[in-house]
């Protein structure tokens, strides 16, 4: 089966168990699935009751779609995302981003836990993507052109849309939550990196680490979406605190900061919304 096959049977699989239209497409990072909790429910599909969807196997990642409103702006929340270290192909990655896409969704709002690289950093910080480093990881565009999402060598001068960018700004803002801003950058992993990956990555430019979130919006800007993000630094990148990185540390973190986060992230949304 093509990749646009398999999307397109995924889509149908959707379609048939709702007809919500989405405007924006929020995706949960790891520990921070409990925002859903904010919004108005008003379906939810697991992962695994749609044909040909691949399903996540992090622990922590609950795995469903959650349909419903925010503040009135309808929106659709993946809870749980496909990570590349999982062994999915790239496409099968960004199927999830793409089928929010074909739902309607006018923007993709990204989140995700992170490792600060920035030295001025600390846990617990959140960062505005501003743009991203993806070349260590392979282009979710690679293979045949699907050319009813977009074309074949789509521009990428900013993918993290301006305007998104000001409107998360000034709410963070207006809500005294500090917010650091900064470069992204996707490795593979599932290791974390070693200190000499992190002190490349910060010679390269990136202020934080992460395993995903670029390939989704190489993905989602490929087809038009408006793209914007927040990390949550989770901890600070290897080597910089001398501790040993755990995944507990990091959903620990993301548990702290969440009432925050929430807050940030259901604001901006609704500001977001307004605009649409
Ligand atoms: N590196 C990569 N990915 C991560 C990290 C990190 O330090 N923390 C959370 N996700």
């Amino acid at each position: 089966m093509t990749p646009q096959e398999k999307l397109q049977r995924c889509y149908q699989s959707v379609r048939a168990k709702t007809n919500f239209t989405p405007a924006i497409a929020l995706i949960l990072g790891s520990g921070l699935g409990d925002f859903a909790e904010n919004i108005t429910v008003e379906q939810t599909i697991a992962y695994q009751e749609i044909e040909g969807f691949p399903v996540s196997t992090v622990r922590g990642h609950k795995g469903r779609f959650i349909f419903g409103t925010l503040g009135g702006v309808p929106v659709v929340a993946m809870q749980g995302r496909v990570h590349y270290y999982e062994g999915y192909t790239m496409q099968d990655v960004v199927l999830p981003t793409r089928l929010m896409g074909l739902l309607g969704a006018k923007v993709l709002f990204l989140t995700n836990a992170a490792g600060g690289v920035n030295q001025s950093f600390s846990s617990g910080d959140f960062m505005l993507i501003e743009d991203q480093i993806s070349c260590f990881v392979p282009s979710p565009l690679i293979g045949a052109n699907l050319e009813e999402l977009g074309t074949r060598f789509p521009d990428m001068t900013t993918i993290y849309d301006k305007p998104l960018r000001e409107t998360i700004a000034n709410t963070a803002s207006s809500l005294s939550i500090p917010l650091q801003k900064g470069v992204y950058i996707q490795l593979s992993g599932p290791q974390f990196e070693t200190p000499a990956e992190v002190r490349m990555c910060g010679l390269l430019g990136a202020d934080a680490a992460g395993m995903s979130t670029a390939c989704e919006a190489i993905a989602a800007h490929h087809m038009g979406l408006r793209v914007c993000g927040i990390s949550c630094i989770s901890n600070m990148a290897a080597g910089i605190s001398g501790q040993p990185l755990t995944h507990q540390e990091v959903d620990e973190t993301a548990a702290r900061v969440a009432p925050q986060f929430k807050q940030l992230i259901t604001s901006s949304i609704i500001a977001i919304g307004n605009t649409l």
